[in-house]
């Protein structure tokens, strides 16, 4: 696994209004909504490209469109659904796949409630969108689903991340395939696995407490 943490000052910036107790559920919304699309443009850095001509009204230019097969983003529901609108802005050409993840807050064990993906996904670059990277445990099964599906490359975007979780998904994926794209690193987990200090629940803040 590759790490790339964003730490451009407008990232820190957002992230910082976005930690604070007292952002409204709808800023909280916007402010993630900005920082994906910020996240985004890192995380496609190597993004497969060929060249292509382009008739200007002036003449030829050479430029690039992206390869195919076009990438896929993967949403991790729920929270991961406040951060998709932000990352197909960037990317309007890709299909989207959904994995429902859903944490025992004893055990802090994720099982799989929903998926809908690609039966094969072989060549395709994937976009994990999680905005959490706390114990790495629901990152190792989706990004598991999506190589065992034959995925070229996968990119997690992460708002924050914990290096609890960081060290895991090193461990699980130990090759260059696999890359985290966050917009910090926290100090630790707590006993609940909530990041420290962290925003706390992410999906409740995004849509409150259900
Ligand atoms: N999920 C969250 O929403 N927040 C945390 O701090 C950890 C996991």
């Amino acid at each position: 696994m590759r790490t790339l943490l964003a730490d451009h000052p407008l990232v820190t910036h957002k992230l910082t209004l976005l930690r604070d107790a007292s952002t409204d559920t709808a800023t909280f919304r916007i402010l993630t909504d900005e920082l994906v699309t910020l996240l985004a443009y890192e995380a496609t850095r190597e993004i497969r490209a060929v060249p292509a001509e382009v008739t200007t009204p002036v003449g030829i230019a050479l430029g690039a469109r992206l390869a195919d097969p076009k990438p896929l983003i993967v949403p991790v529901l729920r929270a991961g659904i406040g951060m998709l609108d932000g990352m197909t802005r960037l990317l309007p050409m890709a299909s989207v796949g959904f994995v429902g993840m859903v944490r025992d807050e004893e055990s802090l064990v994720a099982s799989t409630y929903a998926n809908r993906l690609p039966a094969r996904l072989d060549g395709r670059e994937v976009f994990v969108l999680d905005p959490m990277l706390a114990t790495g445990g629901t990152l190792v099964t989706v990004v598991s689903m999506l190589l065992d599906r034959g995925a070229a490359a996968v990119t997690a975007v992460c708002l924050l991340a914990a290096p609890e979780g960081m060290a895991r998904v090193e461990a699980a994926f130990p090759g260059d395939n696999v890359r985290v794209v966050t917009g910090a690193v926290d100090e630790r987990l707590n006993d609940k696995g909530y990041i420290v200090p962290g925003l706390g629940d992410a999906g409740d803040r995004l849509f409150g407490e259900i």
